[in-house]
């Protein structure tokens, strides 16, 4: 890999991010100086392909890869206007490899492929993950300084790990889940109380209307596990709580609108606190000094709450950063803020070909 030529002479650099992991089709444009951490957005736009695939109750990959393709020209179009930029004034073009749905990853890496050639532009493949890490900084536009040793946990869809970072893009997953992620529990338990995909934001407004109607005590009786709480490593796991709400609402006569509350409240609260201790725990063990939230499940108001009570109140030198809320589920301005920040820090690299990698992982 070469580094990226004319990129350490410039003052600023303008990056197009392209996003096509998953059912999101997005496209960022966004500038950045290279003499302090700062960027400016100048377009984040994004189609998204969640009612298309609700009838699958998942991502269904030819579909995704067809919507991508379609809606990439669009997107492109867009964005260049609401910047006010043509391709000439791009600097780099970002695009995710991975992980991810592999065919949705190559419609955006051959639509970048295609740009960066017809417009000489620099090809810079970034990670997801990375980009669901760094969004978590972002602050109004500003971008907040990040103190190492850092624990990122990382919550969405395909992925619950915990990250260590004792320097910039220097990763190494400390624990992440031997089956489901958070995210596809949350899926999954809403799936069998009867709810529409994606299920975390359906089980989240449910647990909130049982949290503002609550001192009911509970109808099911029947406080669900918090698998590996006690267990000695930072590893997780997910399917025994599904099992569990299945288990419970088999058991039940009729499934109420009243029951699937208190279900989703305490599935809900079951997340949350192995999620809470396990972070706590890493973050101690590894003298962490920032905590971090990404993915589509840091998007969970409780889990949020719980996080900023929790965190400052054990550990009050660790700086805590959650992602905003409209920037947790996938878009392009996490990989623009990732490349941005890789220029920043000197340490990006320019390729001619990408291969799509659905199971790229962090660090080694
Ligand atoms: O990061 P993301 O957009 O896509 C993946 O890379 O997976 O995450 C999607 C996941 C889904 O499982 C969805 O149910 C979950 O994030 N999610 C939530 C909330 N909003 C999205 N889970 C819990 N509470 C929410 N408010
Ligand atoms: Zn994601």
């Amino acid at each position: 890999m070469k580094s990226v030529d004319n990129v350490d002479k410039k003052k600023s650099l303008r990056i197009l991010a392209i996003e096509t992991s998953c059912d999101e089709t997005a496209i960022s444009i966004a500038g950045g100086s290279l003499e302090k951490p700062e960027i400016t957005v100048l377009a984040n736009v994004l189609i998204s392909q969640i009612e298309i695939h609700k009838p699958y109750g998942g991502v269904f990959p030819a579909l995704a890869k067809r919507e991508h393709q379609r809606n990439l020209p669009i997107l492109l179009a867009q964005a260049l206007g609401e910047a006010r930029t043509g391709m000439d004034e791009i600097d780099m073009i970002a695009v995710t490899y991975g992980p991810g749905l592999e065919p949705a990853l190559w419609t955006g890496i051959n639509f970048a492929e295609e740009l960066a050639a017809k417009w000489k532009k620099p090809l810079v493949p970034v990670n997801h993950m990375e980009g669901h890490i760094v969004i978590a900084l972002l602050k109004k536009n500003k971008i907040q300084k990040l103190d190492f040793p850092a624990i990122a946990l990382l919550i969405s869809g395909g992925h619950t790990e915990l990250v260590l970072m004792r320097d910039w893009f220097q990763y190494e997953i400390v624990g992440e889940t031997r089956d489901d992620a958070a995210g596809e529990c949350f899926d999954k338990t809403a799936r069998i109380l009867g709810l529409p995909y994606p299920g975390g934001p359906e089980i989240s407004k449910l647990a909130e209307k049982f949290r503002s109607t609550s001192n009911q005590s509970p109808v099911t009786s029947n406080q669900l596990p918090r698998p590996m709480l006690h267990s000695k490593d930072f590893d997780f796991s997910f399917s025994g709580l599904k099992t569990a709400v299945l288990y419970t609402v088999k058991k039940l006569p009729k499934l109420t609108q009243k029951i699937r509350r208190e279900i989703a409240f305490e599935t809900e609260e079951a997340i949350t606190d192995v999620l809470v201790a396990k972070t706590l725990a890493a973050v101690k063990k590894f003298g962490a000094r920032s905590v971090v939230l990404g993915g589509g499940v840091a998007a969970n108001a409780h889990i949020q709450k719980i996080f900023s009570e929790k965190i400052p109140a054990q550990i009050p030198d660790a700086k805590i950063f959650l992602p905003e809320k409209n920037l947790t589920t996938d878009n392009a301005l996490m990989i623009a803020l990732a490349a941005y920040l890789r220029a920043y820090h000197k340490k990006l690299k320019a390729v001619k070909n990408i291969t799509a990698k659905g199971n790229l992982r962090l660090g080694k």
